[in-house]
């Protein structure tokens, strides 16, 4: 992986400084999400399903990826036409090592959400790739929401955007447009049966429209009410294990057009429970936001201290913008193909990922961060 980066690492940078107005806006106060009580159905289902690990996915899966010029590209073929296809779009990703734990280490895998596009009904899944083998494989695991009763469990799809991931010891938080985020358990993957319907069937059978495994939500925040500002959009969303305590960055994306409004909000996260820090009545409330002038944002992480946005221009190639708070005004990079997504930060290799989401050009691209700090 390294010297692939090194490759990437060689494309020339435009580097412009911006005169923007980056403003803490923390003292108001008004980013808050409430946090739900966890899911009871889940021990009722763990009772109906084999219940499968990350390593025994990661050990099956059937699609490969390429690497192509230090990229990872999703293959064009009949097997997973992905490439290409507008049935389902990419955007949020995350890896191994912001789960941070060993069991998942032995192997660098990246997680990478979707949402369908054509058959909404179908909701959103993840990749989980391995990228400790060349070229990388992978397989698709159906995200789904707990429902029915506690005697006959059983779930339906969700359809959420899923424009930021970030996988944080056992759970997985995956961004929900409008409402925060929603919770996702990898201790409780379940083996389904092979089958056009999703969940629990007639004869007592589980199907997740033909995937073999589902991941199943355990919790959702949502959105507070916002007594002096806008409401806040959660449009994409990224892990800092920089920051002390461990926090997750929202970004917020608008079109230009849209608003004047553009902000990246912090959440603290407990070590322990791996939630987000709440207070009796089970509310979080942001601690840090800035408002900046940015627009079409869709990534944003901060990394010891630096903020950064994944930023898409259209058809043309997509920037970064870095900034840290003390400083007058941002930088641009444009170093990215169209498209870009969502970030995550990988500590080991100091390179921030991200992924391209337009149909004909879609991969996993890394940038070594000396190259984006400058
Ligand atoms: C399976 O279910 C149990 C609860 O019954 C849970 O503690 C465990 O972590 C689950 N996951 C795996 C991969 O065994
Ligand atoms: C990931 O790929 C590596 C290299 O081929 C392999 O050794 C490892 O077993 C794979 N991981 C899992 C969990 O199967
Ligand atoms: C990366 O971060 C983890 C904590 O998330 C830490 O344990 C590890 O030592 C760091 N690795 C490097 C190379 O800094």
């Amino acid at each position: 992986m390294r010297v692939l980066l090194q490759v990437f690492g060689l494309v020339c940078l435009t580097v412009g400084v911006r005169a923007d107005n980056w403003e803490d806006i923390t003292a108001d106060k008004d980013i808050q999400l409430t946090q739900s009580s966890a899911t009871s159905l889940i021990k009722h289902l763990d009772d109906a399903l084999p219940n499968i690990s990350v390593d025994k996915v990661v050990a099956d899966v059937n699609h490969q990826m390429t690497v192509k010029d230090g990229r990872y590209q999703w293959p064009a073929t009949k097997d997973d036409d992905l490439f290409d296809s507008e049935s389902w779009y990419p955007q949020g990703i995350s890896s191994s090592v912001d789960a941070g734990d060993s069991k998942y280490n032995k192997n660098h895998l990246f997680l990478v959400s979707w949402y369908a596009k054509k058959d909404k009904e179908k909701g959103a899944r993840i990749s989980f790739i391995n990228t400790s083998v060349s070229p990388p494989k992978y397989r698709h695991v159906l995200l789904v929401e707990p429902s029915g009763t506690s005697s006959k469990p059983s779930f339906k799809s969700v359809e959420v955007h899923a424009g930021g991931i970030a996988w944080y010891g056992n759970l997985l938080y995956v961004q929900d447009t409008d409402h925060g985020a929603r919770l996702f358990d990898v201790d409780h993957i379940y083996k389904v049966k092979d089958g056009d319907g999703v969940g629990r069937q007639q004869d007592g059978s589980y199907h997740a429209y033909g995937y073999k495994y589902v991941l199943p939500q355990v919790r959702r925040y949502t959105s507070h009410g916002h007594p002096k500002g806008h409401d806040f959009t959660y449009s994409c969303l990224a892990l800092d294990r920089t920051s002390n305590p461990n926090s997750i960055v929202f970004g917020e994306y608008y079109h230009a057009a849209d608003g004047d409004w553009s902000r990246v909000a912090r959440f603290d996260l407990d070590s322990d429970t791996k939630l987000f820090k709440v207070n009796k009545d089970n509310v979080a409330t942001a601690s840090k936001v800035f408002h900046h002038g940015e627009h079409r944002v869709q990534g944003a992480i901060t990394v010891e201290g630096r903020y950064f946005l994944s930023q898409s221009n259209g058809d043309d190639d997509s920037d970064i913008i870095g900034f840290t708070p003390g400083e007058k005004n941002s930088k641009q990079y444009r170093i990215l193909p169209p498209g870009s997504e969502d970030l995550t930060y990988d500590n080991e290799t100091e390179t921030l990922w991200t992924l391209t989401e337009h149909a004909g050009a879609r991969y996993l691209i890394g940038t070594p961060i000396k190259n984006i700090s400058s």
